[in-house]
């Protein structure tokens, strides 16, 4: 019988091993969760927020070009955007990415609200 207590001390602490295991894993997946849920929630009050395509877009500006175009469009390691380009000229260079400008960070109607923003900025 030597040993034999030990026995139900093994398979608790295994259990107990195991259920910290799951419990982490478990976690993991609820942070994820939690994550996408944040994301998505700004999302939608992105939307709800900006009525005005204008606004939108100086948000999206923000968000996505204002790191290279600069505050007030005047520039940075991107060209100013203040030089009187058109809709069409903004949205092509939105979909296209010229030189070392990412291709696609927003399309559709963002593209649109964002290229109307700079317009409405350099009128
Ligand atoms: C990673 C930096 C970077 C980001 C972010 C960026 N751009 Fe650019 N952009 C550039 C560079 C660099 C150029 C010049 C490319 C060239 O002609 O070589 C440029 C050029 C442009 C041009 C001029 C195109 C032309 O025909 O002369 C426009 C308009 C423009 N970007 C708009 C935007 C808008 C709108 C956004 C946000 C959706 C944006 N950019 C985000 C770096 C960036």
């Amino acid at each position: 019988m030597k040993g034999k207590p030990f026995y139900p001390f093994a398979v608790t602490a295994m259990l107990g091993i195991l259920v910290m295991i799951v419990l982490s894993f478990i976690g993991n997946f609820q942070q994820a969760d939690i994550a996408q849920e944040g994301e998505n929630g700004e999302e939608e009050a992105a939307e709800e927020e900006f009525d005005d395509p204008i606004e939108l877009g100086e948000h999206l500006y923000e968000q996505n070009c204002l790191a290279c175009h600069g505050g007030d469009l005047g520039g940075g390691s991107g060209p100013a955007l203040d030089g009187g380009y058109s809709e069409e000229e903004i949205i092509t260079a939105i979909d296209e990415g010229p030189g070392s400008m990412p291709a696609g960070l927003v399309s559709g109607e963002e593209a649109e609200a964002v290229a109307e923003y700079i317009i409405s900025e350099t009128e």
